[in-house]
């Protein structure tokens, strides 16, 4: 029943879609068969068990760094860091291994309006051709709608306050100012000492990744944190948390897609610099 509950208001919301889609052939007998289990008042987990619907297990909650957000571009000179930007923000909240999400629930900038103030602190965009409203937009009609089969998800606002809770709940900044790891141009730091300071909050499986800067420097520029449906920390599905190139998001066409960081080779984290956010370093 509690899922039933949260199914009706998206098959509600999108239902001009479904009808649409109902004439193309790839989605035909999928989403006829949710609409027959809407008629004749299947459960929720019955819909769940045939993975019609919400299939999804896993998120990946992303948060980057912006003093290595230009390094992580192609051609940086398309980032700037804002002035009020000083932390770790928002990258996306991302289903993993979602399919057949609809892409027909469109974000208007009313929908966010009372986030607005929130969202450009914590969720800007670094890039100058993109102004913060195309970047929510489009992290919402990629991976925001398919979330949105979640009952506490189901709206662009619902999504995105989640989105800045996750943010508070995960004061990395914090963590690692507390534990002495703190930006630097001269101090690289082990991948281990990283990981020890933050397992205890991102859970064993968190992501820590970098980028290599022009110098041939291993540069810390993001976080993956792995949480399940429910948003508990950490994700057991096996092979769902998997950290898969697919999900590495739109708006940075032009960026590299970033790795893992070695755990041989000492990485840094580079302090912000506003004026000169491409060379913090030299
Ligand atoms: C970063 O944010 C945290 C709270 O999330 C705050 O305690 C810290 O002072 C901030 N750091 C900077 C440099 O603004
Ligand atoms: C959240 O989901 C996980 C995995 O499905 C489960 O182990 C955990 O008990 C759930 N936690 C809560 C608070 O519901
Ligand atoms: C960004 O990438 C696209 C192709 O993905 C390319 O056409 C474009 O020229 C690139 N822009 C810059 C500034 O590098």
């Amino acid at each position: 029943m509690e899922m039933w509950s949260s199914v009706l208001p998206l098959l509600v919301a999108v239902s001009p879609a479904v009808l649409f889609l109902l004439q193309l052939p790839d989605y035909t007998s999928t989403q006829e068969g949710v609409w027959q289990d809407y008629k004749h008042g299947l459960q929720g987990s019955e819909l769940n068990d045939k993975k019609h619907f919400c299939s999804w297990k896993c998120l990946l909650f992303t948060l980057q760094w912006p003093g290595a957000f230009c390094q992580s571009l192609d051609e940086e000179t398309l980032c700037r860091i804002p002035q009020s930007v000083n932390n770790w923000t928002i990258h996306g909240l991302w289903p993993q291994k979602a399919w057949r999400c609809c892409t027909c629930w469109p974000m208007f900038e009313s929908d966010v309006q009372e986030l607005d103030a929130e969202l450009k602190e914590h969720w800007p965009s670094l890039l100058k051709t993109q102004p913060s409203f195309h970047f929510w937009k489009q992290e919402w009609e990629k991976h925001g709608v398919c979330a949105a089969c979640v009952e506490g998800m189901n709206s662009p606002l619902r999504y995105f306050q989640i989105c800045l809770k996750l943010r508070g709940q995960f004061d990395i900044h914090k963590l690692l100012e507390d534990a002495g790891i703190t930006p630097s141009c001269e101090r690289p730091y082990k991948l281990v000492e990283v990981h020890q300071v933050l397992a205890p909050r991102l859970g064993d499986k968190h992501e820590i990744q970098c980028v290599t800067d022009n110098k041939g420097r291993e540069v810390w520029f993001q976080v993956k944190i792995p949480l399940s449906h429910n948003l508990t920390v950490g994700c057991d599905h096996h092979g769902d948390a998997d950290l898969d190139p697919a999900t590495w998001s739109g708006p940075r066409q032009n960026s590299s897609h970033g790795h893992p960081c070695p755990p041989e080779v000492p990485f840094y984290y580079f302090p912000i610099d506003h004026q000169d956010p491409q060379r913090p370093c030299g």
